[in-house]
């Protein structure tokens, strides 16, 4: 089968292309991107309007599976990653039972390939059941396929442990990825602490709770000469923690998640538990050193921390509802709304941080289309604009705080290996388009 991609503009940023050119693929992989080339298609895909760019690559989502597939399965997250423009992420390892075994990691592997429409790789755990309390068989996870190691939604809390880890993971060469969280200082808050969550009478989780285990993580990985991966990070001195981290050498990258780059804690005053995240919406100063961390480079790349819950969890009172919000889906638009077309970054930068270089931290094949690569595939429409529906969204659940903002930007085709796995036009579940 070979496919031609006519007039779109291809975007790689693995090879510094940003031109006006076709895009041949045959067999499920790149076979050549060029201008005017010329050959026999099975199949022509007319790309013109649009930008024709790597799959993208999440390395944080949540997709529920084993133990909370009323809230997602590794079948609706994945229909939501395609619907999103992504065709690899990265499962976060607190299910139940948590991804803390061979076997448990197996299982989500081995469904992932075959329930799932985009590629499926997953961490592994640091501690069993993500207690905190027992180191797993680092080895024995990577050995079964883990692309890093984390407790995410929670920080291990005993340095002993710790350390150990960081050098088992130097010795594998696997990035810890850290959800940084000082449980000490977090207690019963459910938003940041500061005038707004005075104003909803929230005890509020401090920045400092998040900044001390950044701090804590970089000297880990420094000490023990690891790769250390900062997960969504939401404060100004948390970026800059990292920033001066990287100036010193140490081997830190770091993730910015949308929410953390477009809505600050007033969300939460107006939305309630929808914007109920951890860690916690910010400030203003927050939301904009988040976005010049991303611009210069400090966050490496986009994670959407995509974390589905049911509608009767998120109803509960802001105290006692589960943090978390749905990401796949509003990614590109978000991305492009708030970043690119106000200049903050270069399509080149956005597109890089949304697929070659969370590929290149978490060592995935993927986010390049470079000729040999695999024909996995995101057309973007960087400037329809729409209007925010979670309720024609794929993923089995609708926890956005972005319903009814207006986006530019979206993802309106997607493939796999050469296959279509998302095609706005044919997608048909409706209310999502805006003029
Ligand atoms: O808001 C969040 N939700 N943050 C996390 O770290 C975990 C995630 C979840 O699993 O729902
Ligand atoms: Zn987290």
């Amino acid at each position: 089968m070979k496919t031609l991609i006519q007039n779109g503009t291809v975007i790689n940023p693995d090879t510094n292309l940003q031109e006006k050119a076709d895009l041949w693929i045959e067999d499920g992989k790149v076979a050549a991107v060029g201008r005017s080339l010329q050959g026999e298609a099975d199949r022509i895909i007319d790309a013109s309007g649009l930008l024709v760019v790597p799959g993208l690559v999440d390395i944080h989502v949540h997709f529920r599976d084993p133990g909370f597939t009323h809230k997602e399965t590794i079948e609706t997250g994945s229909l939501a990653a395609a619907a999103g423009g992504f065709t690899s992420v990265v499962c976060m390892p607190n299910t139940k039972p948590a991804i803390d075994t061979p076997e448990t990691l197996e299982y989500v592997l081995r469904t992932g390939r075959e329930r799932g429409v985009v590629r499926v790789y997953s961490s592994g755990a640091i501690t069993y059941g993500i207690r905190g309390e027992e180191l797993t068989d680092l080895r024995a996870l990577a050995q079964a396929g883990a692309v890093t190691f984390t407790d995410d939604g929670r920080s291990p809390m005993n340095p002993k442990l710790l350390l150990e880890a960081f050098r088992t993971a130097a010795e594998l060469d696997i990035p810890i990825s850290s959800h940084c969280e000082e449980h000490s200082l977090v207690t019963e808050g459910a938003m940041n602490r500061g005038r707004a969550s005075e104003a909803v009478g929230d005890p509020g989780i401090p920045a400092l709770a998040e900044e001390l285990v950044i701090a804590r993580d970089i000297l880990f990985a420094e000490d023990a000469g690891a790769r250390l991966h900062i997960q969504h990070v939401s404060t100004a001195r948390g970026v800059q923690l990292i920033r001066e981290a990287k100036q010193r050498g140490v081997k830190v990258t770091a993730e910015g998640a949308p929410h953390h780059f477009t809505l600050t804690d007033e969300r939460v005053v107006t939305h309630g538990t929808l914007a109920k995240v951890n860690p916690p919406l910010r400030t203003a100063a927050d939301v904009e050193a988040v976005i010049a961390g991303l611009a210069d480079g400090t966050l490496d790349a986009i994670a959407t921390d995509h974390a589905p819950h049911a509608a009767e969890e998120k109803a509960l009172p802001l105290g006692k509802a589960p943090f978390g919000m749905v990401g796949l889906e509003t990614a590109v638009g978000l991305t492009f709304t708030a970043l690119v077309h106000t200049g903050r970054l270069s399509l080149m930068e956005a597109i890089a941080k949304l697929t070659v270089v969370p590929a290149r931290i978490m060592g995935l094949p993927a986010g390049t289309l470079a000729p040999g690569a695999a024909a996995d595939i995101a057309f973007i429409d960087p400037d329809k604009e729409w209007i925010v529906d979670p309720a024609a969204f794929r993923s089995k659940s609708n926890n956005s705080p972005f319903a009814g903002m207006k986006l530019k930007g979206k993802a309106v085709r997607t493939m796999v290996a050469g296959e279509t796995v998302y095609d706005e036009s044919g997608a048909g579940k409706g209310g999502a388009e805006g003029q």
